[in-house]
């Protein structure tokens, strides 16, 4: 990992600090502020599914880092009072790894695999089946006398989620009854999360303080979360119960974070845009190597955001500055400069 691989303070990246949150993560659909038609949505399939006494139909969750995948699944197992299991792809190595959950699940559970992306090719193919039949084909023993006995598996819920729906097989795709994909949060919800979050942690803070808080979150309420407990550390140390206005700005300067939430890394990578290629297109790969990072940092961390907030554009030939990303950082935009007479 090299240096700003390392996740910034308003990286939706999970951090070892956020963990501290779990008070904080909504624990049933209700408290799940924001995305109201995904709700909506998985509230019926939900009721439905409980109605007819069923496990819930498998369930692909798709959305950037921090958004609330994990939460989601967790909903999922407690609305359904299903149990619940939590894995990540990376961690079933073997088949038999896969094997050992499915075999002992209770019937019903909710597994999660988070990073489905990075399932290996044979646990993948023994997934289809687990979730298609609910069975699976287990090679036993080595060589001409190795076997294949069929397991039966208890019912139950596979919860897959990913940062990057790209990187998924269609084949597994076609396996999710529910897709459901989360978006960034409009500004209304990061508000409302930022007030709960206050509340449960005991914070006080005015309305122009949450209001800027949200604007710097990114739509991302894992970051809003953070930045809230920073903020609560600023008031803090100056001596105030209240955290107002000017704490949020002093400490958002202070963290070098500005209004629209970018640190000094996204302020990088625009500024490598602009100067070193022109303002783009500039591709992935050259983008990430000029700014020191992994193309999957870029791609599933940076890129999102500065997208969704107008500062770079995607072409078909790379990554393009717009004018908002000019503006931002001082620079006169080119179709500027063509339109001055000197
Ligand atoms: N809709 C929401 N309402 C309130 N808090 C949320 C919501 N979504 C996420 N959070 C908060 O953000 C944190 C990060 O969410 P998480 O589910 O871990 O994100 P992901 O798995 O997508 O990276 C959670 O711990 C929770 O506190
Ligand atoms: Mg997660």
């Amino acid at each position: 990992m090299n240096q700003t691989d390392h996740p910034g303070l308003v990286s939706g990246i999970s951090q070892p600090e956020d963990e501290r949150d779990a008070i904080l993560r909504p624990r049933v659909l209700a408290e799940f502020l924001g995305q109201q038609a995904l709700k909506d949505n998985l509230a019926v399939f939900i009721q439905a599914a409980r109605q007819r006494n069923e496990p819930l139909d498998h369930v692909f969750l798709i959305g950037p880092p921090g958004l609330g995948k994990t939460t989601l699944a967790g909903i999922v197992s407690r609305e359904m009072e299903a149990e619940f299991k939590l894995t990540s792809a990376p961690a079933l190595e073997k088949p038999k790894d896969l094997a050992g959950v499915l075999t002992t699940l209770a019937p019903k559970s909710v597994f999660f695999i988070d990073e489905i992306h990075r399932l290996k090719p044979a646990i993948e193919e023994m997934l289809y089946m687990a979730m298609e039949d609910g069975e699976l084909d287990f090679i036993i023993g080595q060589g001409p006398a190795a076997r294949t006995v069929r397991i039966p598996l208890p019912p139950f819920t596979l919860v897959g989620a990913t940062t990057r729906a790209g990187m998924v097989s269609s084949p597994l795709i076609s396996r999710f009854g529910i897709t459901l994909r989360l978006g960034f949060y409009e500004s209304a919800d990061v508000m409302a999360i930022i007030r709960r979050s206050a509340g449960i942690l005991d914070v006080r803070l005015d309305e122009a303080a949450a209001a800027l808080l949200a604007a710097a979150s990114r739509g991302t309420p894992r970051v809003a979360n953070r930045l809230l407990r920073r903020m609560r550390d600023f008031a803090q140390v100056a001596g105030t119960q209240l955290v107002t206005r000017r704490i949020v700005q002093d400490g958002l300067s202070r963290l070098e974070i500005d209004q629209y939430g970018l640190e000094r890394h996204d302020r990088d990578v625009l500024t490598a845009i602009i100067e070193k290629y022109g303002g783009g297109p500039v591709g992935a790969e050259t983008l990430a190597v000029s700014t020191g990072e992994s193309v999957e940092t870029l791609e599933d961390y940076v890129e999102p955001y500065l997208m969704q907030a107008g500062f770079v554009m995607r072409t078909p030939r790379g990554r393009v500055a717009t004018p908002l990303a000019y503006q931002h950082l001082g620079y006169r935009s080119p179709n500027e400069a063509e339109r001055l007479p000197f």
